[in-house]
């Protein structure tokens, strides 16, 4: 009778990689994630695959971070680096990568400063750059998760110029700004160094707006469109499910994993159940995807 069901291909793992060698350290407000140089993420990949998730979305942490964020675009940034030696690793590993400025600008924001604000159309072009060279790297699929208007557009534009037609988008289409982000911020050191992401990210109250933000991703040519947070945002997902027949992931963030990862330590809660029951319940909102730190953990309960 049971309606919903979870298997370990549902999930993409994220992984941060950062510079240097011989790199793994845990990050502190997210047991059991770790920032780790591209020698240690290749082991990594390996036990990832090995339990049954088909795929990992990287984040890197580059060595320098300018204004512009120009370590995000260069062939022999961290991720370029991590990708080709993980494609070479473990090649059946499907290799998402998290396309955005905001880990590689000295300011921390997710695009090109001018007069001290984001400014939406000098950023396209540097995401469209930074698309391209993860791609040429290797990466399978890109997912930008900036909230530029009309990054979708030019992103596709310029893979399909440079013949990569076959590259699909994952698009962070209804992404809100939201607390829930926070552990993450630690792990990616991203925080905005002024400001706030209110600018580009969505208001925590709005519903139809998040409709709207998915219809033109879908326009501008998004294969699969995500909803983040997932844990506070159910009734979005379900909205967009029902109304666009289109893959929908969902981003159990960082914050969703570490209120139970704090609860869990402290003994206040089971937090296996807990773990399970969340990812159920996101799946059950209409979820095909679910990117989520859980993946690991979820996936050994699932085989067992
Ligand atoms: C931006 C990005 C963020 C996350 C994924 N991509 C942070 C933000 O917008 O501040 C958050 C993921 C999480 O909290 O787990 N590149």
């Amino acid at each position: 009778m049971r309606e919903t069901r979870l298997s370990p291909d549902d999930f993409i793992y994220p992984l941060f990689v950062t510079y240097g060698k011989g790199i793994r350290k845990e990050i502190p407000s997210m047991p059991g994630c770790y920032q780790e140089s591209v020698d240690k993420i290749i082991n990594h990949a390996r036990e990832i695959y090995r339990l049954g998730v088909p795929s990992i979305i990287l984040f890197g942490i580059p060595e320098h971070k300018d204004e512009k964020g120009s370590s995000a675009y260069d062939e022999h940034g961290v991720v370029q680096k991590a990708i080709k030696a993980i494609k070479n690793a473990v090649p059946e590993l499907y290799v998402i990568t998290d396309v955005c400025m905001c880990e590689y600008t000295s300011h921390g924001h997710c695009g090109i400063i001018k007069n001290g604000d984001v400014d939406n159309d000098l950023t396209l072009e540097i995401l469209a750059k930074e698309a391209l060279s993860h791609v040429r790297a290797g990466a399978d699929m890109v997912a930008p998760s900036d909230m530029m208007d009309g990054r979708v557009k030019a992103i596709r534009s310029l893979l399909d110029t440079e013949g990569f037609e076959s590259i699909p988008i994952m698009a962070y289409s209804a992404k809100y700004a939201s607390s829930f982000y926070g552990p993450f911020r630690e792990a990616a050191e991203s925080t905005p160094q002024f400001g706030d992401r209110r600018s580009y990210q969505m208001d925590p109250a709005n519903r139809i707006e998040a409709l709207r933000e998915v219809e033109l991703d879908i326009e501008e040519g998004a294969d699969i469109i995500m909803v983040k947070p997932a844990l506070s945002y159910l009734d979005i997902i379900s909205e967009v499910k029902r109304t666009f027949s289109m893959p929908v992931a969902a981003y159990n963030v960082s914050g969703e994993y570490s209120i139970v990862k704090a609860a869990g330590k402290l003994g206040w809660i089971d937090e296996k159940r807990m773990m399970m029951e969340i990812l159920t319940s996101i799946r059950r909102a209409g979820a095909d995807i679910i990117l989520t730190y859980f993946a690991k953990e979820a996936a050994k309960l699932l085989n067992s």
